[in-house]
């Protein structure tokens, strides 16, 4: 991964860009900005990319079907945070795609997929990581529940190779990803995952459903058991814990 690399100072947005040119380009080439202009999250919200982050998309063409897609999620928030393990500090996801750390969120991922019919032709992992900036540099009204690895680390960090450890280690669990079952990377997963055994809200554009995790499916999917014993799995939402 990362053999080709499109470079911008500033853009849009990196996953609008890497959507342009999926079609024609190769498995694995990256598209990385300094800042974003019109950073994007999920469901559609805003995504703040100012100076000193990791604002990235990594094109994919792993010949899947659609269904299976946000598997890659899964994929990418495990490289993530196994490499701000590797830098030493305690790195946790809150499913289904927030790394964080001391219960703040350092790094979100933005999974988009074009298929025919039910095969995808690309999918854009869309990565944004809180690196080198303050807490001033982020907007007051999205600083609080965030943080940024230099916060944490109580030092600056050199982006370059921290970008090449991470395109080694997403690399090493893609390769695992098409060739093992997938329940090796659910493993890991689920033990980096505070999300289990708590106590959960989930908001998805029709409802809201409220109750204690208790695992996720091959697809990555949150199953729910609620008040009444019975179990729900949601593919997609946003999640809030009870008790943080
Ligand atoms: C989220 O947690 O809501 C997902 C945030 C994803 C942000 C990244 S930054 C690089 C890529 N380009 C975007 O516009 N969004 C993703």
């Amino acid at each position: 991964l990362g053999k080709k690399i499109h470079y911008f100072e500033e853009v849009s947005s990196t996953n609008s860009v890497a959507k342009e040119i999926a079609a024609s380009e190769e498995e694995g080439t990256l598209v990385i900005a300094e800042i974003q202009k019109g950073g994007r999250g999920r469901m559609g919200r805003e995504w703040v990319s100012p100076h000193g982050g990791i604002w990235m998309s990594v094109i994919l063409k792993p010949g899947i079907p659609l269904r299976h897609a946000s598997r890659l999620t899964l994929v990418a928030g495990l490289a993530v945070a196994n490499v701000i393990r590797e830098i030493g500090l305690d790195a946790r996801i809150k499913w289904p795609n927030d790394v964080r750390i001391n219960g703040k969120k350092v790094c979100g991922i933005l999974t988009e997929a074009k298929a025919e019919v039910d095969r995808v032709d690309y999918v854009v992992l869309g990565i944004g990581i809180n690196v080198n900036m303050d807490l001033k540099d982020i907007p007051e009204s999205f600083r609080a529940g965030s943080t940024t690895l230099k916060v944490e680390l109580g030092k600056h960090i050199r982006r370059v190779s921290f970008l090449q450890d991470f395109l080694l280690e997403l690399e090493q669990q893609y390769i695992s990803f098409k060739t093992q079952p997938f329940s090796h990377i659910l493993n890991d997963w689920l033990a980096l995952s505070d999300t289990i055994g708590k106590e959960v809200k989930v908001t998805t554009p029709s409802r809201i459903i409220e109750g204690r995790a208790i695992g996720v499916t091959p697809d990555g999917a949150l199953i729910i058991r609620k008040a009444d014993d019975t179990k729900e799995e949601i593919i997609a939402g946003r999640c809030i814990y009870a008790r943080p």
